[in-house]
């Protein structure tokens, strides 16, 4: 094991990172835009450090994946809710036996995995993550895409016009305020993710398209604060996340690509744009540093498996005995 470069430690803490990088983690730290209202951590030694199996059964027993149908106030006095699914997410998509989630960072470049991941059942990818001539190292096949409300908004990203979206189903998300409250967030959205909901699917009318339940970003935050020893940036959990458990809640076994980075480990911000910042994998606006602890603790697979391959292996909530 010696021989073995060092993976991610699950202790990781914003005191570990450079100096610019924790000023800006801090910062985040301090605010509150979405009037998070619990407090941080009741002290290290109040709080025992859950096993990986405990996390996980967590997890599966306090965070509901839900997305929005058309019965739901305000929406249903709203004449376009009939563009929602009448039903759930989770009714219509899988399940699923083995399931791939593509993070989106740079060390998946020449990482040679494509085979790998397109031999999964789904494959989820992530905002504007091309798979058009990077097929060798991230595959083809896109079952789901999980968008944020900012890449919907965006002209860069053409979201109405561009083919990249147009396969498998799509399911968006946008920071909501803390409460979940549906009317708060439908009059307060950080992004337009409605009126570019109801454009998108005028176009593409055939093609699944969700909107998670803000509630659902929210109990995988509590999931994460609770489980730390310091408190964590108030901001919602980042699309990695956010895509991995909700993969784990559609089948039975999910690998999870370059989340924690291999030997590949770069400052290189996606494989896909020639853009470096140590914070797309550390974190700055998301607390995705506490994230990364979180999926270490609970990877049923070797540290051999990180370093060669970018790779987790986590137990889908299918199969899961609590
Ligand atoms: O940047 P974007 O949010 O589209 O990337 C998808 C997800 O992949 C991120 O939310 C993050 O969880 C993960 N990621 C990462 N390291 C990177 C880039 C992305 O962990 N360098």
């Amino acid at each position: 094991n010696g021989l073995l470069g060092k993976v991610w430690d699950d202790e990781m803490s914003s005191s570990m990172l450079g100096n610019r990088l924790r000023k800006v983690v801090q910062n985040y730290q301090a605010m509150n835009k979405y009037g998070v209202e619990v407090s941080g951590p009741g002290g290290v030694s109040s709080r025992p450090k859950l096993s990986g199996p405990e996390l996980l059964c967590q997890l599966k027993d306090k965070v509901e994946v839900t997305t929005l149908t058309p019965d739901l106030q305000p929406f249903s006095s709203l004449p376009w809710a009939t563009q929602l699914p009448s039903k759930p997410l989770s009714v219509e998509l899988g399940p699923y036996k083995s399931c791939a989630v593509v993070s989106s960072a740079g060390s998946l470049r020449y990482s040679g995995l494509g085979k790998e991941i397109d031999s999964h059942d789904a494959v989820l990818r992530f905002n504007a993550a091309p798979t058009a001539g990077y097929e060798k190292d991230v595959g083809s096949k896109t079952t789901i895409r999980l968008i944020n409300s900012q890449v919907m908004a965006s002209d860069e990203h053409r979201f109405l016009s561009s083919s990249l979206y147009s396969s498998g189903a799509l399911v968006a998300w946008d920071p909501a305020p803390f409460s979940s409250d549906l009317t708060q967030w439908y009059n307060r959205t950080d992004y337009p993710i409605f009126v570019q909901y109801q454009r998108y699917r005028r176009l593409h009318p055939l093609q699944p398209f969700y909107i998670l339940h803000p509630r659902f970003e929210w109990q995988v935050w509590q999931r994460i604060q609770d489980n730390m020893a310091e408190p964590i940036q108030r901001n919602p959990p980042s699309s990695g996340f956010l895509g991995t458990v909700l993969m784990m809640s559609l089948c039975e076994v999910v690998h999870v690509y370059e989340f924690l980075p291999s030997r590949r480990k770069t400052e290189l911000c996606h494989y896909y744009q020639r853009f470096y910042d140590a914070a797309c994998t550390l974190g700055a606006y998301h607390p995705l540093l506490y994230e990364k602890n979180l999926v270490k603790r609970m990877n049923q697979g070797s540290d051999r498996d990180i370093f060669t391959r970018g790779r987790v292996t986590l137990p889908g909530f299918l199969k899961l005995n609590c």
